[in-house]
């Protein structure tokens, strides 16, 4: 492994299989001794989950959406200087279920807050750290809901803050990610994710290795 640890994130709607090809590819890593953290967003660190705890309670549905902008941020500037930042000076790679690309799609295109603002506000948050490597795993957004809740879908009542919103929100969403992948075609690749588990597992294997390689030329 290069020093400076490689950093990836696996972004896309609800149940697009951002969390499984997470544990697949971290445990794929450990398999092989290559030193790697496993983390998300919101949450990652201990004040972090607290703030996850505020952000998904379905009661409060009352919660601005500039509100809801700043304290991801505030839970991700949290990880950033406490997790993130550290793992990757040691050299590990870090796995992040959710980043910054999230903000974007859901509170930028999502809800309608003026993307640009949404990215300076990440760009606080992170303190200019950003991926080396982005998985955007598109799904249509029913297909997604219905993975997570079966066919009860967005009337389940265990759904959070954020999944009970409406299907054209997540279909919004799904666009905004469509954009972010247009925008930085270095850093993101879309992967189907209709696809079986093992299938998208193996496309992330190979674009991963690829990455570690460019790196591994570059330092
Ligand atoms: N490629 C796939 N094909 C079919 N089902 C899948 C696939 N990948 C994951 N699943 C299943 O779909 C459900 C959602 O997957 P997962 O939790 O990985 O999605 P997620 O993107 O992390 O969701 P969330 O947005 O809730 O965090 C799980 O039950 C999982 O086992
Ligand atoms: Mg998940």
């Amino acid at each position: 492994m290069p020093k400076a640890g490689l950093f990836v994130t696996m972004e896309g709607i609800e149940g697009c299989g951002k969390s499984t090809q997470a544990r697949l590819l971290s445990a794929h890593l450990q398999a092989r001794s290559i030193e790697c953290i496993l983390t998300r967003e919101p949450g990652g660190t201990r004040i972090g989950d607290l703030v996850r705890g505020i952000l998904l309670d379905p009661k409060h549905a009352d919660m601005s959406p500039r509100g809801e902008l700043l304290l991801y941020a505030a839970a991700r500037a949290q990880h950033v200087d406490s997790i993130i930042r550290p793992a990757l000076q040691e050299g590990k790679v870090v796995v992040c279920d959710r980043y910054t690309d999230s903000t974007v799609a859901y509170q930028g295109y999502g809800l309608g807050i003026d993307v640009e603002i949404v990215k300076s506000i990440n760009t606080i948050a992170t303190d200019r750290l950003f991926p080396h490597l982005t998985f955007v795993f598109d799904l249509e957004p029913e297909l997604g809901l219905r993975r997570k809740f079966g066919d009860a879908v967005t009337s389940s009542l265990d759904a959070d803050r954020i999944e009970q919103r409406t299907l054209p929100y997540h279909a919004r969403v799904r666009r905004g990610y469509a954009k972010i992948a247009e925008e930085h075609p270095e850093r993101v690749t879309v992967i189907d994710a209709a696809q079986s588990a093992e299938a998208i597992h193996q496309a992330v294997l190979q674009h991963t290795e690829d990455r570690r390689a460019l790196l591994a030329g570059t330092r």
